[in-house]
């Protein structure tokens, strides 16, 4: 009996929402929308821009709390400076990987770098929120920072697929950070014509990121592959981002995710109190 791999369908594409965030940085919204709140275990993706900054210039995302989740900042070009109410502090470059576990909570802010602030610029990134199950809700806070050059990296022996291992697997590299549940975090760049068949697991949800057209697509959970394609005659930029769904209720009030009213209610209640910290001005 022959095994099929069967390719899952489209569920539905879309062009990123252009709206503000932060101290009014333009962004492109993939989710949350009107119409799609999440997708389990996925809570948020924003692409950052891409923004031009004039010298002198700082525009970002000045002193916020988060709670129950991971933010995963993926800067494409640019840099950025973040800061902590636990006194961390560090810059991403471009091509550069921060995966914050925000766990019960912290207050931080995300601003453009000393370098970009001073000559200008483009800032160019992306921000992905990850679910954390009910029990990793509280854990302490924690980061896993990885420079370009650590992130590992894959190619076809034509080189008409290349990827970056954010998380997760494909083309026969492992990523270098670790998941609390398991996620798939793939940066391709295809060639004109090229095609890539990645595996992600039957169960799992999955969308992509055409970066070009700011296009983001859930796929069907009806097959064990996800194709994608470059119809084009440019190379094309494409996330594809897959992960177990928790399962757990998702309650969401802005910066904190937790499962209940009740804990949303701790959570500001935490925040108002100080008990998430502050940055020291
Ligand atoms: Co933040």
């Amino acid at each position: 009996m022959a095994t099929t791999n069967t390719s899952r369908g489209i569920l539905n594409s879309i062009r990123a929402e252009e709206t503000q965030e932060g101290a009014g940085v333009r962004i492109h919204r993939g989710f949350p929308t009107r119409n799609f709140d999440y997708l389990d275990p996925f809570l948020l993706l924003d692409e950052m821009g891409p923004l031009e900054f004039k010298a002198g210039q700082s525009t970002g995302f000045p002193d916020h709390p988060h709670r129950g989740f991971e933010t995963v900042t993926y800067l494409l070009d640019g840099q950025m400076e973040h800061r902590d109410s636990f006194g961390h502090h560090g810059r991403l470059n471009s091509g550069d990987v921060q995966w914050m576990t925000a766990g019960s909570g912290l207050v931080h802010s995300e601003m453009p770098g000393a370098d970009l602030v001073r000559n200008g610029g483009i800032l160019h990134g992306f921000q992905l929120w990850v679910n954390l199950p009910k029990r990793d809700k509280m854990i302490a806070p924690s980061y896993q920072e990885l420079k370009a050059s650590d992130i590992p990296t894959a190619a076809t022996p034509d080189g008409s697929v290349r990827v970056k291992v954010i998380a997760g697997e494909s083309l026969g590299q492992r990523a270098a950070i670790g998941t609390h549940t398991p996620i798939l975090y793939l940066h391709f760049t295809l060639q004109p014509g090229a095609k890539h068949v990645q595996e992600v697991p039957h169960s799992w949800n999955a969308f992509a990121y055409r970066v070009d057209l700011h296009e983001f697509t859930v796929f069907a959970k009806n097959g064990d592959t996800v194709e994608l394609t470059n119809p084009g005659d440019k190379p094309i930029d494409v996330l594809l981002i897959a992960g177990e769904p928790i399962g757990d209720a998702v309650a969401r009030y802005g910066p904190f995710v937790m499962t209940s009213k009740e804990e949303l209610y701790q959570a500001f209640e935490d925040f108002r109190a100080g008990r998430m910290g502050a940055i020291p001005a």
